[in-house]
C-alpha cells in the first residue's frame, strides 16, 4: 500500500484500469518480434504503431501528455496527441508513455525493456521536457526526506544505510552504465557499496528499489526526464520516495523547458509535483528483467506475455500472465 492514502479519482474510476494492460500488451508483443534483431528504430516504430491502435479500443478522451516527442519530431503519440476512442466525450485523462523503455536494450536482447504508461486525470502528470533529469529514489518504508539531492552520494547512503540499520559498504544502489557516471561510482566506490550497473531502462531500475527481492536500496543518477515522470507514477502506487531535477545541457535545452512552462530551471521535484494524485501505472515485459519476464514465443503460435498494473489510490497491484495467439 502506498504509504499517504490518496483519494480515488471519479475521471480514473470510469476508465477500467486492466484496459491499461491491452495496450502496453500490444506494444510489447510488436516489439518483440524485433527483440536481438539490431534495429532500435523497427522495434520503437512497432511498438508504437501498436499503442497508438490499442488507445482507440479504450473509452476515453485522452491526451499524450508525456510522448515520442513534440508533434514536429514524432509522427505518433507525440505530445498533445489526443488518443482514445471517446474524443470529445469519454473521461478527459493524461497519459505519459513510452512504448518501447530500452529500445537498445530490445535491438541487443538485453534486460529490462519495457512497454509503459501512466495515465492520471488531467495536469496530474509533470508535462517533463524531453532533457536529462538527475534522480534519487528509494522504496517503501523510510521516513520521509530520507534523501535528499541536495547532499552529495556519501551523505544519502549513509542517511539510507542508518534509516535500514546497515553499514554504509552494505548499500546497494543501482545507476546506469554511463561515461557521465565515473565521478558518482568512483565515489560509491570509496563507501564500499554494492553498485548494480544496468546499460539501459531506468524506468525498471528506479522500480526496483521497491522490489527487496532485487536488494537494490537506491536508484542514483540521471537519464530521461520523462522516464522520471513514468517512475514517479509507479512509486505513486506501491510507495517510495523519488526526487528530480532536470539537467540541461544548452541553451536549445533550457528554452524547451520554458515552452513547456517550467520557470524554476533548477527545481527539485518531488514524487508529489512528478505525478500528483490518483494514477495507474501499467508495464508489459518486453524482454526479461528485474519487474517483468518478457514475451515469449511458443510453439504452435501462441505467445505468453508478463505485465503489472497499478493504481495509485487503492495501492492494488496486479500482476498479469496473459497467453496470446500469434496473428
Ligand atoms: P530509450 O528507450 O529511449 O532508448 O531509453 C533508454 C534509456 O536507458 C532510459 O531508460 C534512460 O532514462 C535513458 O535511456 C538514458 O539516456 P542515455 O542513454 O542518453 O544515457
Amino acid at each position: 500500500m502506498p504509504e499517504n492514502k490518496t483519494p480515488a479519482s471519479k475521471v480514473l474510476d470510469r476508465v477500467l484500469v486492466l484496459e491499461m494492460v491491452r495496450v502496453t500488451e500490444a506494444a510489447a508483443i510488436a516489439a518483440s518480434r524485433l527483440v536481438g534483431r539490431g534495429d532500435e528504430k523497427a522495434a520503437d516504430h512497432a511498438a508504437v504503431e501498436a499503442m497508438r491502435k490499442a488507445f482507440d479500443t479504450l473509452y476515453m478522451d485522452g491526451t499524450v501528455v508525456i510522448g515520442e516527442g513534440e508533434r514536429d519530431e514524432a509522427p505518433m503519440l507525440f505530445i498533445g496527441e489526443k488518443v482514445g476512442g471517446a474524443p470529445g466525450s469519454g473521461p478527459k485523462i493524461d497519459i505519459a508513455l513510452d512504448p518501447l523503455e530500452g529500445t537498445t536494450i530490445t535491438a541487443k536482447a538485453g534486460p529490462n525493456a519495457l512497454a509503459v504508461l501512466a495515465a492520471a486525470e488531467e495536469g496530474c502528470l509533470l508535462n517533463a521536457p524531453d532533457v536529462y533529469m538527475e534522480k534519487l529514489a528509494v522504496g517503501p518504508g523510510y521516513p520521509e526526506g530520507v534523501i535528499d539531492l541536495n547532499r552529495t552520494p556519501t551523505e544519502n547512503v549513509a542517511a539510507v544505510a542508518a534509516a535500514k540499520g546497515v553499514r554504509p559498504d552494505e548499500v546497494i544502489v543501482c545507476v546506469l552504465d554511463r561515461p557521465r557516471h565515473a565521478d558518482l561510482i568512483e565515489e560509491l566506490r570509496e563507501i564500499g557499496c554494492g553498485i548494480h550497473l544496468i546499460p539501459d531502462g531506468d524506468v525498471a531500475g528506479v522500480i526496483a528499489v521497491t522490489d527487496e527481492e532485487t536488494t537494490i536500496d537506491i536508484y542514483m543518477g540521471s537519464g530521461g526526464a520523462p522516464e522520471g515522470v513514468l517512475a514517479a507514477a509507479a512509486l505513486r502506487c506501491v510507495g517510495g520516495q523519488i526526487q528530480g531535477r532536470l539537467l540541461f545541457r544548452n541553451e536549445d535545452e533550457r528554452s524547451r523547458a520554458r515552452k513547456w512552462g517550467i520557470k524554476d530551471l533548477d527545481k527539485i521535484y518531488t514524487l508529489g509535483d512528478l505525478a500528483k494524485g490518483d494514477c495507474i501505472f501499467a508495464a508489459t515485459g518486453v524482454t526479461d528483467g528485474s519487474l517483468l519476464s518478457g514475451v515469449k514465443r511458443l510453439k504452435g503460435g501462441k505467445m505468453t506475455t508478463e505485465s503489472v498494473v497499478m493504481r495509485a489510490s487503492s495501492g492494488t497491484v496486479r500482476w498479469i500472465k496473459g497467453e496470446h495467439r500469434d496473428r
